[in-house]
């Protein structure tokens, strides 16, 4: 008989990749203890494996309380929730879950970009409410034809692009490095970038070096007429400046899917008919979850079969 791994799920996972999980390894619920830190302290060590997703991800802390662990597997591309310093440190093995989600990312980046820029959502409201009785609904503003301005020209800035040509739209972007490998210009700043598009997209990973890049200042650049979409991590954006610039109505309109503080939505926004508020889905089709859900699994079955996992976020 074989001894299945000893696995550690640090947060709820789709169903079906539950029970999948639970066919191949020995898996225990961290998130369904009542008092995790005492659970670790007298359980830690029987662990090899961890299982999260890039929402919960993995602190120093966990990863110090599993002297046994050899490999983490985290279900989505976000890794500035993991402490990979410290797996890098003790010797662990990271698999994340890169590509796979792409293009439900794009789709939903333009999603938010069409329904706020064309006052979707809004004039679904308007005609819920029997508005529409009393008066035709606002003219919107046309989004064929604009500028795109992208932040972060990684994998899914890339689609993102894509998907801008489409709509034949002048592409440029910022990113720390240059893209050597795509035609659209990058810009020497983020402000540049700002002043020239009419939607600035941030597709840019998060983490402290990207804490806070759309300050007051960049808001201001791409000023009343301009719209921003976020569909990358709300810590990438200083909530508090997008707020007042929303309110003030110095920037025209945003679409979010991330923030700062997940689940909490700032108060001031609900109210605003120039936002588009999405509760982090950019991932969530039936598809997209279940190529994720694949690719945690695979990444476990490589490192135990081959010595390493097949998507590294170590590299
Ligand atoms: C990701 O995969 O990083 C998504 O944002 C879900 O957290």
């Amino acid at each position: 008989m074989t001894v299945k791994h000893k696995l550690l799920q640090s947060a709820r996972l789709p169903a079906a990749l539950e029970s999948r999980l639970a066919q191949a390894y020995d898996v225990h619920l961290l998130w369904a203890e009542s008092d995790p830190l005492r659970f670790l302290e007298a359980q830690g060590h029987g662990f090899d494996t961890l299982v999260t997703t890039a929402t919960v991800g993995a602190s120093k802390d966990l990863i110090c309380a599993l002297p046994a662990l050899r490999v983490i597997s985290s279900f989505g591309v976000g890794l500035d929730k993991l402490d990979l310093e410290t797996a890098r440190r003790r010797g662990v093995a990271v698999g994340y879950t890169p590509d796979v989600l792409n293009e439900c990312v794009a789709d939903t980046a333009f999603a938010l970009l069409m329904d706020v820029v064309r006052r979707v959502s809004e004039a679904d409201r308007f005609v819920r409410r029997g508005e529409w009785r009393n008066g035709p609904f606002p003219l919107s503003t046309r989004v064929s034809g604009k500028r795109i301005g992208i932040v972060g020209m990684g994998r899914i800035g890339r689609v993102i692009a894509k998907r801008s040509l489409g709509f034949t739209m002048p592409v440029r972007y910022y990113s720390r490095r240059p893209a050597l490998d795509v035609p659209y210009e990058r810009m020497a700043s983020l402000v540049a970038l700002a002043e020239w598009a009419d939607f600035l997209v941030v597709a840019t990973a998060g983490g402290p070096e990207a804490r806070h890049l759309i300050n007051a200042g960049v808001l201001d650049a791409l000023g009343q007429r301009g719209y921003l979409i976020n569909i990358a991590r709300g810590t990438v954006i200083d909530e508090v400046a997008l707020v007042d610039a929303l309110v003030s109505g110095r920037i025209a309109g945003a679409g979010l899917d991330v923030y700062e503080n997940e689940p909490q939505v700032p108060e001031a926004l609900l109210g605003l008919d120039n936002v588009v508020l999405l509760p982090h889905v950019a991932s969530s089709t039936e598809e997209t979850r279940k190529a994720m859900g694949d690719l945690v699994l695979d990444n476990l079955q490589s490192f135990f079969s081959r010595g390493y996992v097949q998507a590294s976020a170590l590299e």
